[in-house]
């Protein structure tokens, strides 16, 4: 019997992308064998990264999995296209204790639009515990060393947009 291939969705903002994100990312394909970066389209935060600018710099990071993680923007419910995309499974990060409530909140609010959705958390490592991608940019934003935090290519994009501010 030829064993059916396992997808999931990773919902998030992404701007941008973090080392966080990354290892979520990573640690995903040791669960699923395709991954779907699913960048939010009209959040109610402000970006810094336009959706085009998020999805090429999710892209460029993610050419590293060989073709396992595709990256896709979406609007409206998050089971609205997880449904379009026939793909039930949404990987979220955990980093600490004060995630698990808008967390708890959102899996379960997603369970009652449709039952068939699951969420499976993934603890964040210790050392992405408490970063996020507001935090870096403020960092960023100060003159700080944000290297431990984003690839370098981010840091980059980081950087010259800050610059430009
Ligand atoms: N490591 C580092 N940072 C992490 C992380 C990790 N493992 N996991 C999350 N984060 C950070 C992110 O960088 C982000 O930082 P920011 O707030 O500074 O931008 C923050 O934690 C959480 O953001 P994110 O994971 O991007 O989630 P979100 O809360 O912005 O968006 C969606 C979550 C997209 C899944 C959700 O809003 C959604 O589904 N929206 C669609 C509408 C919908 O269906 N809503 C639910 C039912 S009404």
């Amino acid at each position: 019997m030829v064993a059916k291939s396992r997808r999931a969705l990773f919902p998030g903002t992404f701007d941008p992308i973090t080392n966080g994100h990354l290892d979520i990312i990573r640690r995903s394909l040791s669960i699923v064998d395709e991954l779907i970066v699913a960048v939010l389209q009209n959040s109610q935060k402000a970006a810094l990264f336009s959706v085009a600018e998020r999805i090429e710099l999710i892209e460029g990071e993610v050419k590293q999995f060989s073709g396992k993680v595709l990256v896709r923007s979406f609007s409206g419910l998050l089971v609205d296209f997880a449904k379009n995309e026939n793909c039930m499974t949404v990987i979220r990060g955990l980093r600490a204790i004060s995630d698990y409530d808008y967390e708890a909140q959102m899996a379960l609010m997603n369970k009652n639009l449709n039952p068939s959705i699951e969420t499976v958390f993934l603890i964040a490592r210790e050392e992405n515990s408490y970063i996020s991608s507001s935090i870096v940019k403020e960092a960023a934003l100060l003159g700080g060393d944000i290297s431990k935090f984003v690839p370098a290519n981010i840091q980059k994009a980081i950087v010259r947009k800050v610059t430009a501010l």
